[in-house]
């Protein structure tokens, strides 16, 4: 028999934090907007230096960030998102984000994004509101 690796995305976006209180229309608008991804032990996901055209939300599993200039990778966890620098500030990847197990992802495309936060205040001050916190150099998360 085949292995099915379909997900449900509605049931994965559950579990991200960010959206789990919101109500069930609203999980299903932004399960319309999310593809499900697989990554692999090892495989490097986002890559320091390249352009960033998504953000990813670890619905489960956890990655590595290699930040430059910390000792120690930051690890995050299911419910945590990623990617969303690049997208905020338009530059390029800042870092090396790599999947530590298998890792189940929820990938938001940038043109996605931009109509998400446009629409949504709250989500958009929130995603802001860690990115800030991860530019602080004594901040891990
Ligand atoms: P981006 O720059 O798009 O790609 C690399 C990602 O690593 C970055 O977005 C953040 O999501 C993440 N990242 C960078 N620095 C940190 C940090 N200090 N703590 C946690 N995550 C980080």
């Amino acid at each position: 028999p085949k292995l099915d690796v379909r997900f449900d995305v509605a049931e994965l976006v559950r579990r991200v934090p960010l959206f789990a209180g919101l109500p069930a229309e609203r999980v299903t608008t932004i399960a319309t907007l999310l593809r499900a991804q697989l990554a692999l032990p090892g495989e490097t996901i986002v890559r320091k230096g390249e352009r960033g055209d998504a953000m990813f939300f670890i619905a489960s599993g956890a990655v590595e960030v290699l930040v430059p200039n910390l000792a120690e990778p930051v690890t995050l966890g299911t419910g945590d998102f990623f990617g969303e620098m690049a997208l905020l500030t338009r530059q390029r990847r800042n870092a090396d984000v790599r999947a530590l197990g298998y890792c189940q992802l929820l990938v938001l495309d940038e043109k996605d994004f931009r109509r998400l936060v446009q629409k949504d205040a709250n989500l958009q001050s929130h995603i802001q509101a860690v990115a800030e916190a991860r530019r602080q150099p004594t901040k891990s998360s």
